[in-house]
């Protein structure tokens, strides 16, 4: 397909993804065996067999276990090291990457661990292939605000590494309310934000992440379609949507990959970028993510330079390195 490769082909940004989502069968099955872990599976295959989703939660029970084989700083390097690879070969020359603080010091592993396992790895990526990398300490809705603030404090040390703070894991239930005071504090830290928002939840989820957490960026926001006024007010004040092809379909939250919708918050004037979530998981990284959205809908060239173009704007680099890519 000629546009896949045109996509391929073109310098790209990521904005949306989770270092821990990166984490292959392969390696989840090598760190298992170098800690004495036993996994819930019989093989490779049978840790890729087991990835068939029917929801968020379905799949965040997977993706926390996972998790778990993630031990020492090499295990967090290689991680890290292994996802930039990645961007590389599939010329993501910028990427901003959520990492999960919570999910790791919950099993005992200090900050110190997975920080320094990135920091390695970051270097190398900006030395051996030019990229530039930002992380995004993601907080995990799902536990308490104390618990974010704690990660947030946790991560003093680190705050020259860190971008923005985030905010993922179980959407329904944990509106974005329960986490404003966190995010007021990240803001007068000088992080930037971003919050998961109607993937699940309803567009008031959105509404909340605006006004109540100030966010530069709705994470997924696919559920604003159902919300005319918020259309217009994401058109208008150019808040971008970090959407995840493979990642909706996998998860349920659109009934196949031609319904997504899209091109038609792209074509309603929308900030749309085009990205992975958690490509191991999800069968795909970002060119992957591409490909699915051009061999299914109907999709031109100028649509995909601008989605492509979407993401540098949509990014946290300064503007003078957003011109040099756009
Ligand atoms: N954590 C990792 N991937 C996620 C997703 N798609 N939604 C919410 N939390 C996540
Ligand atoms: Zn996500």
């Amino acid at each position: 397909n000629r546009l896949v490769e045109f996509a391929n082909k073109l310098p790209k940004a990521e904005l949306h993804i989770h270092i821990e989502g990166s984490l292959e069968p392969a390696l989840m099955w090598r760190l298992a065996q170098k800690h004495n872990i036993t996994l819930p599976f019989e093989s490779v295959e049978a840790i890729e067999h087991a990835y068939q989703f029917e929801d968020l939660q379905s799949f965040l029970d997977l993706y926390y276990q996972g998790a778990d084989v993630l031990r020492d700083e090499d295990d967090f390097y290689t991680l890290m090291w292994s996802y930039l690879c990645k961007c590389h070969e599939q010329k993501v020359v910028h990427t901003e990457i959520m990492f999960d603080p919570q999910t790791h010091t919950a099993r005992g592993i200090d900050f110190s661990i997975f920080m320094e396992g990135f920091k390695k790895a970051i270097a190398q990526a900006k030395q051996e292939f030019g990229m530039s990398v930002y992380l995004i300490l993601s907080f995990l809705r799902h536990l308490s605000e104390q618990s974010a603030f704690d990660a947030l404090y946790q991560a003093k040390p680190y705050y020259e590494m860190i971008k923005a703070v985030g905010l993922d894991s179980s959407e329904l239930g944990n509106p974005p309310e329960k986490f404003e005071k966190v995010f007021a504090e990240a803001k007068s830290l000088g992080f930037k934000r971003v919050a998961h928002a109607g993937e699940e939840g309803p567009p008031s989820y959105i509404w909340g992440a605006i006004e109540l957490l100030d966010v530069h960026r709705i994470d997924h926001g696919v559920r604003s379609s159902e919300d005319l006024a918020l259309i217009e007010y994401l058109r208008k004040h150019e808040i971008p949507l970090t959407v995840c092809p493979l990642s909706n379909v996998k998860l349920c939250v659109v009934g196949s990959m031609q319904e997504h919708n899209i091109l038609s918050l792209l074509s309603q004037g929308l900030l749309v970028t085009v990205n992975a979530d958690d490509p191991s998981y999800f069968g795909g990284y970002l060119n992957e993510n591409y490909a699915a959205i051009i061999e299914n809908l109907d999709i031109s060239e100028r649509q995909v330079k601008q989605l492509i173009v979407n993401g540098f704007r949509a990014s946290f680099l300064p503007d003078a390195a957003k011109q040099q890519w756009i």
